[in-house]
């Protein structure tokens, strides 16, 4: 590919789109302390014996920077950075179709938050450069091409984003191969071990037919056009009704994938780990618990360290929430093996039995996440500091619409989502959506099935782009109460959050503050196919 086709973007706070760099390669500028270029890439991988795998992955380069930045021992990438650095990304479109890259749950300006609109394609290439803002954190990076979101990912795109900063190194928590990313995925693999998709094996005939996606047979017009590339373009027609309700319910896989790997179990030193804990699964939610019982300490979650450690029996991972253990293996005995599973909860996505040959375990049923093997030797005894960051309490009064929160309806239509019943608007954001720079609001997400046919309704995993919330309240109806009450305790609201389960019956009330960037940004769920169907928007930040 010649490098005079490539269209280079450059954005950074406040500069213009569109410059053009002198070459594939270029130099950093010497302000960026990191500098990684993430090629995004068809490729195989060994994920068990027989045939190789066919994904699509970011094959990354560090080309500025100290060693620990950039960790590609895993099939996905890992950056690893301190608050206050520059970063500068470049992303490199390898694959067959348009592509864009977010940074999710970073505080970055509009043009570095990969916006379906700044979707770039074939040969060409995105570059990004910011300040890491955020706090010391779990953050992860995938694609967002508007309506390919949820293949994208299935296919292997995903990436963490770990930020760290002076607050959490004085903690002396557990580092180097004690600091263990645990990326949860589910697939379905078939028996030449290729991932399956709605429309069939990931990569299949990829070089042959670049381009066939897209508006469908339904086309815009009947559906309103609001629909952009979503269930009516061609994934629907390679599967019959149960590919058809996998498009718009989300897809399970019966397979579970640790940091992109077949690994269903590993070796861990009789000492205490941190255990980054991310769901990149595209739809399913987890129940997580030890098998003994044990509790689990949570020391962060999506935002990074709680104020203090907290004892749960189990906790919910909703696709695209984090979750942050601190756990001592020393205490149980040398060899014997631990077991993170999934317990059965009520109220997870149900397909009504249409799902044809799929014999993935429903969301909610139970089964083994990862098993851990506790070595020989004797334990090393370690403590966790009872105090771990400084949280303002959250301040619903701040809100400028406190007396009046703003309500988000998750709805679904003639087999298409939305929120307050509209479907994602490239462009557009509604009134309710524009916001004011430097204020603090309260949203209100309903998931009460308005709309829905046969009164479905399903859990939601509501992200918004750009910020991290807090979460200040949550009631459920009384309809769905039993089935709340099999998750209840396993919510983790504490901290900031850019992502939350909103369960069936539920209202959950989130508070959010507009800072520093005006400009359009996403809210959305993060069970991709709903994502990729119609339940995203935008909203607006004026100066
Ligand atoms: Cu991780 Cu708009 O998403
Ligand atoms: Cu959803």
């Amino acid at each position: 590919m010649s490098i005079d086709r490539r269209q280079v973007m450059v954005g950074t706070a406040g500069a213009a789109l569109g410059l053009a760099l002198p070459s594939f390669g270029a130099n950093a500028p010497a302000e960026a302390d990191i500098h990684v270029e993430l090629h995004a890439v068809p490729d195989r991988i060994e994920l068990q014996p027989g045939s190789p795998t066919r994904v699509w992955r970011y094959k990354a380069r560090l080309l500025r920077g100290d060693a620990g930045a950039l960790d590609t021992s895993m099939v996905m990438p890992v950056i690893r950075v301190r608050r206050g650095q520059r970063v500068r990304i470049d992303m490199i479109n390898g694959l067959p179709e348009s592509t864009i890259i977010h940074w999710h749950g970073l505080h970055v300006p509009e043009a570095m938050d990969g916006h379906p609109r700044f979707a770039v394609g074939p040969g060409e290439r995105y570059v990004y450069d910011f300040v890491v803002d955020n706090r010391a954190g779990s953050y992860w990076f995938h694609p967002h091409p508007h309506g390919r979101t949820g293949k994208q990912v299935y296919a292997g795109l995903a990436g963490l984003f770990l930020v760290s900063d002076d607050e959490e190194a004085a903690l002396g928590l557990p580092s180097g191969a004690q600091d263990l990313p645990l990326v949860i995925q589910d697939r379905n693999l078939d028996a030449d071990n290729q991932f399956v998709y709605l429309d069939g094996a990931v990569g299949r005939g990829e070089a042959a037919q670049p381009q066939r996606r897209g508006r469908g047979m339904m086309g815009e017009g009947m559906m309103g056009g609001r629909m952009g590339g979503g269930m009516m373009g061609g994934r629907m027609m390679g599967g019959g009704m149960g590919s058809m309700m996998a498009a718009m319910m989300g897809v399970l896989g019966d397979r579970m994938l640790i940091n992109g790997s077949l690994q269903p179990a590993r070796t861990v030193e009789r000492r205490a780990y941190r255990l980054r804990l991310l769901n990149a699964s595209n739809t399913r939610s987890y129940k997580l618990a030890w098998h003994d019982g044990t509790p689990l300490t949570v020391i962060g979650n999506d935002g990074g360290l709680l104020a203090a450690p907290l004892q749960r029996d189990y906790v919910m991972l909703a696709p695209a929430e984090r979750i942050d253990l601190w756990v001592d293996f020393g205490r149980w005995a040398a060899g014997s093996e631990l077991t993170l599973r999934s317990l059965a909860f009520d109220g997870g996505i149900d397909m009504g039995g249409m799902m044809g040959s799929n014999t993935a375990p429903a969301d909610g049923a139970a089964f083994a996440v990862h098993r851990f093997r506790i070595g020989e030797g004797a334990a090393q005894a370690s403590t966790l500091p009872a105090r771990l960051s400084a949280i303002p309490s959250a301040e619903p009064r701040m809100a400028i619409n406190f007396e009046r929160p703003k309500v988000f309806e998750l709805t679904m239509g003639m087999m298409v989502w939305g929120i307050n019943g509209a479907g994602f608007d490239m462009l557009g954001a509604s009134e309710l959506e524009t916001v004011k720079l430097g204020t603090q609001e309260i949203w209100e997400f309903r998931n009460e099935g308005r709309g829905s046919m046969m009164g479905m309704v399903m859990p939601h995993s509501m992200h918004v782009h750009g910020l991290q919330f807090r979460v200040i309240a949550r009631s459920v109806s009384n309809k769905f109460s039993d089935e709340y009450d099999t998750v209840k305790a396993g919510l983790v609201d504490e901290g900031w959050k850019d992502s939350v389960l909103v369960m069936p019956g539920e209202r959950v009330r989130i508070l959010l503050r507009f800072a520093d960037y005006t400009g359009l940004f996403l809210y959305h769920c993060h069970m991709l196919e709903h994502e990729d169907s119609g339940l995203m928007r935008n909203y607006r930040v004026l100066a």
